[in-house]
């Protein structure tokens, strides 16, 4: 295949992970994004196939890979997916250090001159830093949120200064396999085993609940070590699908830090939110709040002209979003305008609370975006809150609250708001919610989908 022949097959696959990129920021394209970023990397695969001699080898590695990432993909829960896909980013991690050592082990059969030039010995160098951490972090961050090990964060004293030193000493041998005039193996082998140690060191001490903004962080780390092996490589298509990656997951750590009003360092950094305890969940005030049951609320729901639904973390964890759709579509029979509120960061991870409606083929129609539905909430009827918490705490308009700045549902302007979950027990910022203590709020206890079924059922 010609040299320009391979560029535009390049340049087709680039324009399709764009176009993919596109189509994955509204739920209703987003089957297309997908779609067209199978075509990209279809069209990237084939090519780079064509420039690659061992066909066999590679297309037994391809199937392999294809037949365990779809079984995985086929029996993973949909409130699992934070987890599966940090084990994915651990394995691009893996992936790019792989490739760094087999460049520096043999450059010749990687195309680059015997004795590493300078710049190439950089983007190995960078390469396989970035990679190894993303590799020993997005491990930890899978462990953590499968529950395999605490989600507490763990600290020690000195923590950060111990980082620091051992990323000073990283860079020193990194430096040492620079400037070496052979290959430096001594060099080369204690940098990558001291950023595999600094990956572990850097995600343990942040708590479980902060792990999807670190994910999204790793996402973008893997994007980049995928990039910098790309130019050794001399491969277009891997700088452009790293640096898309790259960018795109950092632009998501940026959005899910600001839609929570949180500085990016302080969720790098850790300590906040360790497992969405209950710190601060009480001011020491003896408070009143009303409660009712599920026949009362669904007597109020049947009684509306318009509801206002909005699920948060409770809902992932109850499994309650099919239960959901079947008192939506009641309301809905009754005349009633029912809809649905989405905050950027209900639930853990991003998309998180779009993925379970769309799971149970809630309409999309149905859906709606905090900027779009917010200013509706003083003319609605009844709000339904289902195991949400921080996105309707109103304390987030109090000046010196933690939550400070953060935009919320603004549930509190409804008429009347009904709070479906188990406890007044805080929600993930450990925080005491005023809006369960106010008049017009009616508490609801028990299990979100336990409710919700049983309103369904009195409705
Ligand atoms: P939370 O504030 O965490 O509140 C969830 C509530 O669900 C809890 O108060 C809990 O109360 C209730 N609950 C748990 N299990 C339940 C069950 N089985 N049935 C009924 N209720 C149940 O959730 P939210 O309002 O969705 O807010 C999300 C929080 O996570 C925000 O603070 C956000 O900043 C943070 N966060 C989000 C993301 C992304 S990207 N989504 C990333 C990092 C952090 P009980 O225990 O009393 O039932």
């Amino acid at each position: 295949m010609s040299v320009n022949f391979i560029a535009l097959a390049y340049l087709v696959a680039a324009v399709f992970f764009i176009l993919s990129l596109k189509g994955l920021s509204s739920p209703t394209a987003a089957r297309r994004g997908n779609l067209l970023g199978m075509l990209g990397m279809g069209i990237a695969v084939s090519t780079t196939l064509t420039i690659t001699g061992n066909w066999v080898l590679i297309l037994s590695c391809i199937a392999v890979g294809a037949i365990i990432g779809s079984i995985v993909a086929q029996r993973i829960q949909m409130t699992a997916m934070p987890e599966l896909i940090a084990f994915m980013h651990s394995l691009v991690g893996l992936a790019a250090v792989f490739i760094a050592i087999a460049a520096v082990n043999n450059p010749v059969s990687f195309g680059l001159p015997e004795i590493l030039p300078a710049g190439n010995k950089l983007e190995l160098f960078l390469g396989t830093f970035i990679g190894a951490m993303t590799w020993s972090g997005s491990v930890i961050a899978f462990l953590k949120l499968s529950g395999r090990m605490s989600g507490a964060p763990i600290t020690f004293s000195g923590q950060h200064m111990v980082n620091l030193l051992l990323a000073i000493v990283m860079v020193g041998f990194g430096l040492w396999f620079f400037f070496s005039e052979t290959t430096n193996w001594t060099a080369f082998s204690t940098m990558t085993a001291i950023a595999f140690l600094l990956g572990f060191l850097i995600i343990i001490p942040i708590g479980g609940a902060d792990m999807p903004v670190v994910i999204s962080m790793l996402n973008s780390y893997s994007g980049w070590a995928a990039a910098g092996i790309g130019f050794s490589l001399g491969n277009p298509m891997l700088i452009i699908a790293g640096s898309l990656v790259g960018s795109s997951g950092a632009i998501l750590s940026y959005i899910m830090c600001k839609a929570m009003n949180r500085p990016f360092l302080s969720v790098i950094l850790g300590g906040f939110g360790s497992d969405g305890g209950s710190q601060g969940a009480s001011d020491g005030a003896q408070k009143t709040y009303r409660s009712g049951s599920a026949d009362d609320a669904a007597f109020l729901l049947g009684n509306s002209d318009s509801v206002i639904i909005i699920p948060g973390y409770g809902l992932a964890v109850a499994r309650a979003q099919h239960a959901v759709k079947e008192l939506a579509l009641a309301l809905h029979k009754k005349g009633i305008n029912i809809r649905f509120a989405i905050h950027p960061v209900a639930g853990r991870m991003p998309g998180h609370m779009n993925v379970l409606l769309a799971e149970a083929e809630i309409p999309y129609e149905m859906v709606q975006e905090m900027e779009e539905i917010n200013s509706d909430f003083p003319n609605t009827d009844v709000v339904l809150v289902l195991g949400a918490n921080d996105v309707v705490n109103p304390a987030a308009n109090i000046p010196g609250s933690p939550i400070y700045g953060m935009p919320i549902l603004e549930a509190y302007k409804a008429r009347t708001v009904m709070v479906v979950k188990r406890s007044m027990a805080a929600g993930y910022a450990g925080l005491d919610n005023d809006l369960f203590y106010m008049d017009k709020t009616m508490m609801v206890f028990g299990d979100a989908k336990k409710v919700v079924e049983d309103m369904v059922k009195a409705l």
